[in-house]
């Protein structure tokens, strides 16, 4: 993205089937063990200043919940210093002051709080809050990882979409770790195509 207006992101990995964890929530296939030889391999500069262009982070409470876990086996907090939104009804534990707990009208939080405040606001799932977002037509982009694994059963990526959602593909990228990176405009919106069906 490099324009200045507001741009809201849906960001997750997910299996080669469509899932973003098993049926239970636990996500121990994430690490894969394949190598395609022509693929990219990414440095920790580059994954540095490419977070550095994410302005805040918005995520589901069983998101927010898993990497509550991640966090307190030592595996760190992904998601830095950026202010971090969790949709939630329910009382959370509040780690950090960088956390925020939030309810109520998505779309009404997103064009009116968000939008006027960040200009790359990432959704970062899981599949319930990813829907939402699709079904209140939110997102501009979709980058959609995939990992080499079938996992058969699981959460899917996008929760109960009511309709079909035209995009387009602008960027493909193969990594050395076989996993392949589709970003995706969502057409009809700003960033998408003039020619959008939705
Ligand atoms: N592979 C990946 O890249 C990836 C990325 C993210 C997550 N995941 C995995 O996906 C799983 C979680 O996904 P999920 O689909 O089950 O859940 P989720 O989308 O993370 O969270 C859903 C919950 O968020 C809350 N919520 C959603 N919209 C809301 C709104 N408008 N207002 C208030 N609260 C709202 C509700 O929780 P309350 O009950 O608290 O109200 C809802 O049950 C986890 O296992 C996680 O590890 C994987």
């Amino acid at each position: 993205m490099t324009d200045a207006i507001p741009h809201v992101t849906i960001h997750m990995v997910a299996s080669l089937d469509g899932f973003i964890a098993r049926r239970d929530g636990r996500v121990d296939w994430l690490e894969t063990s394949d190598e395609f030889t022509n693929g990219e391999t990414l440095d920790q500069e580059s994954v540095e200043t490419f977070l550095k262009t994410i302005d805040c982070y918005v995520m589901g409470s069983r998101t927010y919940e898993t990497a509550l876990g991640f966090e307190a086996k030592g595996l760190g907090w992904s998601y830095g210093t950026k202010p971090t939104f969790v949709l939630t009804n329910r009382k959370l534990p509040r780690t950090r002051d960088t956390v925020e707990f939030c309810s109520g009208d998505l779309a009404q939080f997103v064009n009116e709080r968000l939008r006027p405040k960040f200009r790359t606001i990432w959704f970062v799932g899981g599949g319930v809050v990813s829907g939402e977002c699709l079904r209140l037509g939110l997102a501009d982009e979709i980058r959609y990882s995939i990992l080499p694994i079938l996992i058969g059963d699981g959460i899917a990526f996008f929760d109960r979409l009511d309709r079909d959602i035209a995009l387009h593909l602008a960027e493909v990228r193969a990594h050395k770790s076989g996993m392949v990176e589709l970003c995706y405009e969502v057409r009809g919106r700003r960033g998408g195509s003039p020619n959008a069906t939705t």
